[in-house]
């Protein structure tokens, strides 16, 4: 088949590569013309597991190509996917001026049928909209040509991109016509096949508003979570037993169960904050996601506060902090309303100093936050002279690090954990003053 894919960012590139390694022919269009010379060189614009090995053998064989002209990637689909951003304007609203703005283009440009394919998270009512403007375009130049505008929200995750666009749990299209449905079934009948994940059709409206509610209800339990961690802390309850219990429950399950600094990302902020937006603009109030946003709000300062608390000030002059974790969340470069980026401004306004230290993100966080920091390229010369250690991102290398090192490198072996990776009585029994997220300090501790 024949794909071509607008916005060459996480999503589209995953998505065209990923096509483009069931056999599909896929050309990946972007505006960004840096982006797409490095790509046809093989160059990978963002980091993502297992992405660059299957980019590289499917440029090889031919089936992936790149261009910056919009007019070529209309020529070379008949399907069309738009994968540009959507993020949050000033007011919380999903900002879709591109997605619109590529809609109108590609009614200037179709010359035959073919289905666009809307992934990008949009608002209810957007893909009528693209279906509009695209409609317009053709009319004003008399083509004739008839196009299926679909929605197919994308639900992979960043740092796992390539197995869930491969093995998805399911597929969701939002389709109005039976020959565009008949279409998609076909194009997605090799990721379905082994019958674990399945194509869901529906309405168009219901297809876009799944996408919201699905990270809204996340969204929600992350914040639900930090609630019950703050109720943990004042009661002497451990959130880590809380969340064993309840997630025990199969009405509830397990996953998105834990605590931390927040939840962070391209897609969480801003697709609570839009789809309240929503809700507002039709009148309507939901409550529950004006409230999982500002405590999410607060929660991305937590550890400014732990901090405080354990100084005893709010002055932190002096005072260096070694930062283990900058992405957003572990296998990702992305940095995008990253907690790493609130905690870190917290500690500089408090007058301290930071080094920082992450596997992969270090250039997209100098890139997108102008903060005063030392950056290191190793986690434990991160920590030479600080004060203390904040672990931001979970990144699998700080799970079990020299924990001797650690105390020997830092000026006092302190640890806030903003994610719960190390047991409070091991950290205790290693000399080190330990504090976490909703858990109870050790008692009789020595340190
Ligand atoms: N990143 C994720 O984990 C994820 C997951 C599911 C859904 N989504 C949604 O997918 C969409 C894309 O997200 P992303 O993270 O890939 O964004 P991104 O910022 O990584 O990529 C968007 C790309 O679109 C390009 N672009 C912008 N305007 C363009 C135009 N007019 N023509 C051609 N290219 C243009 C940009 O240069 C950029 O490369 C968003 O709506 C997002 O909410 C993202």
């Amino acid at each position: 088949m024949r794909i071509s894919v607008i916005g060459t960012g996480y999503v589209g590139l995953v998505t065209g590569t990923c096509l483009a390694h069931m056999g599909n022919n896929v050309t990946c269009m972007d505006v960004d013309e840096g982006k797409i010379s490095g790509l046809r060189r093989g160059i990978l614009p963002i980091y993502e597991p297992g992405l660059k090995e299957l980019l590289d053998s499917n440029i090889q064989e031919n089936r992936l190509h790149f261009t910056s002209d919009l007019q070529e990637a209309v020529a070379a689909g008949e399907f069309i996917f738009l994968t540009v951003g959507t993020p949050a304007d000033g007011d919380g609203n999903a900002d879709i001026s591109s997605v619109l703005q590529v809609a109108a283009q590609l009614g200037d440009f179709i010359e035959d049928y073919c289905i666009v394919i809307v992934k990008s998270t949009v608002p209810v009512g957007t893909s009528a909209r693209v279906a509009g403007k695209i409609q317009e375009r053709l009319a004003a130049r008399n083509a004739t040509a008839t196009v299926d505008v679909v929605s197919n929200p994308e639900f992979l995750k960043e740092g796992k991109a390539v197995s869930d666009f491969m093995n998805p749990d399911r597929i969701i299209i939002g389709v109005e016509s039976e020959h565009a449905r008949e279409r998609m079934e076909a194009l997605y009948a090799p990721f379905v096949r082994t019958g674990e994940g399945s194509v869901m059709f529906m309405d168009i409206p219901s297809a876009e508003l799944t996408k919201y509610a699905a990270n809204a209800m996340l969204a929600t339990r992350i914040s639900f979570m930090n609630e019950i961690a703050a109720i943990c802390e004042a009661t002497g309850a451990n959130v880590d037993q809380v969340r064993a219990g309840i997630g025990s429950d199969d009405r509830i399950g397990r996953r998105f169960l834990f605590p931390g600094v927040g939840y962070g990302g391209s897609c969480f902020p801003k697709d609570v904050k839009a789809l309240a937006r929503t809700a507002s603009d039709l009148g309507l109030q939901m409550k529950v996601l004006e409230a999982v946003d500002s405590v999410n709000v607060a929660q991305k300062k937590i550890l400014v506060e732990k901090i405080k608390d354990h100084y005893k000030s709010d002055d932190l002059s002096g005072k260096t902090f070694a930062i283990w974790g900058l992405s957003f969340k572990p296998e990702t470069d992305d940095v995008r309303e990253s907690p790493a980026a609130v905690i870190i401004a917290g500690l500089l306004d408090a007058g301290a100093k930071i080094q920082a230290y992450d596997p992969v993100a270090i250039e997209s966080f100098r890139q997108h936050f102008d903060l005063d920091i030392d950056y290191r390229d190793d986690m434990y010369d991160c920590l030479t002279g600080a004060n203390a250690v904040l672990l931001v991102t979970e990144w699998h290398h700080f799970r079990r690090p020299d924990f001797s090192r650690v105390a020997e490198l830092l000026q006092e072996p302190v640890i806030f954990d903003g994610r719960n990776q190390y047991e409070p009585q091991y950290a205790d029994d290693r000399g080190f003053t330990y504090i976490s997220i909703g858990r109870p300090p050790v008692l009789n501790s020595a340190g």
